[in-house]
């Protein structure tokens, strides 16, 4: 295409717009090697501005002219990022503070966001990024994944050979879940009152499980995923814990709940998981539903003015192309997969920021 002519102001934009998507990983970047530093608990721990010669010397690094001046351009970017902040601590020095999105990066934090950061950075996580190219070109079958030619096999496949990301992949969902779930049980809690039983497919250790059995007393618990994730879970009076396949099957109770599960799997996959489900409930008359908590994409000409929350959708869409072979989906796109798994009805209910809850009825 020939460049317009007379049009500086705009190809230097369009220049600087492409440097901006270019380098977009340094933000990425620059979040994991403070998080590698321990920085966010470190100026928690001082517990007042830290000033930049604090912060070095709490360090774990060789404190020195350099240093001082690798973190203090590190602190800029992230402060440009929205992850700390900086005031004036006395007429010559200014001290660095957590902000809401540092305080969810301290290790201890039980919405920590620490495990979530370091298993996406990781270099086995980056790394079919390199393939995708190669995946898009390749004449392969629904089932081949850019994460599986780097790789060797799928993501939970993988997983299981590899203790280390399979202790951090539970302890993101599991981060994951306190935060889903206190916000479910707050403002929510409608959608699971009255059920007598609940099995939540591909429910991990268990976070969620166990909240809705301490809340729900009379509700009978069963957290249904892959034996190598629920090894060595120890249920209790209502809850218990159940490995299998849900491709094969999945235990009755009045509800289902599927967390972040569907957005792993294509649509003739999830059509397969929805009607195993289907078959595990009762009529919608005798209360039976499928309760699911995922994104439903927002359509861009409506949502123009929240562009970062369609973007970071837009990002988990690819995270799915990636990584699994599953996708996000819009309203569309749900309704479509309800009704081709023989399901009635449905309600979304848009209370979980960029996720939403799903009643599905029989
Ligand atoms: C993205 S995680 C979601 C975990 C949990 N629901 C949450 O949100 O914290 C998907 C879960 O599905 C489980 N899973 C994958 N394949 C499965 C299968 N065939 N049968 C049962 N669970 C499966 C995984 O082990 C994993 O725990």
């Amino acid at each position: 295409m020939a460049l317009p002519n007379d049009n500086t102001r705009e190809i230097l934009a369009a220049q600087a717009h492409i440097w901006n998507h270019t380098f977009s990983y340094i933000n990425s970047m620059s979040l994991k090697c403070a998080i590698q530093l321990g920085i966010p608990d470190i100026i928690h721990s001082h517990g007042r501005a830290m000033t930049l010669s604090d912060l070095v010397n709490a360090l774990p690094i060789n404190n020195n002219v350099k240093t001082l001046d690798y973190i203090f351009r590190l602190m800029r970017i992230l402060i440009h990022g929205g992850f700390f902040n900086k005031i004036k601590v006395n007429d010559k020095e200014e001290g660095y503070l957590l902000t809401p999105a540092s305080c969810l990066l301290l290790k201890d934090e039980p919405l920590s966001q620490v495990a979530f950061v370091q298993t996406e950075l990781d270099q086995s996580f980056m790394d079919p990024w390199h393939s995708l190219i190669k995946w898009i070109r390749s004449d392969h079958d629904n089932s081949s994944t850019p994460f599986a030619i780097s790789h060797g096999k799928p993501l939970f496949e993988y997983d299981e050979t590899q203790p280390n990301i399979n202790r951090q992949f539970n302890e993101i969902m599991a981060s994951d879940s306190r935060l889903v779930i206190s916000v479910l049980i707050k403002n929510c809690k409608g959608v699971f009152e009255g059920l007598k039983s609940l099995v939540d497919v591909g429910g991990g250790i268990g976070i969620v499980g166990k909240v809705l059995a301490d809340a729900f007393r009379e509700m009978n618990c069963i957290v249904f995923d892959l034996p190598h994730v629920i090894e060595g879970c120890e249920g209790s009076k209502n809850l218990c814990y159940v490995g299998g396949d849900m491709f094969k099957f999945i235990p009755s109770a009045n509800a289902i709940l599927l967390k972040w599960v569907l957005h792993d799997w294509s649509d003739e996959e999830c059509i397969k998981i929805l009607k195993k489900c289907k078959k595990a409930i009762p009529s919608k008359e005798k209360g039976g539903k499928v309760i699911i908590i995922d994104m439903v994409l927002m359509d861009r000409k409506i949502e123009k003015g929240d562009g970062k929350s369609y973007e970071t959708q837009l990002f988990f869409d690819m995270l799915m192309m990636v990584h699994v072979s599953g996708k996000e989906r819009n309203q569309q796109d749900w309704a479509k997969l309800f009704c081709s798994a023989g399901f009635s009805d449905y309600n979304i209910i848009p209370m979980l920021g960029l996720r939403s809850i799903i009643e599905v009825f029989p």
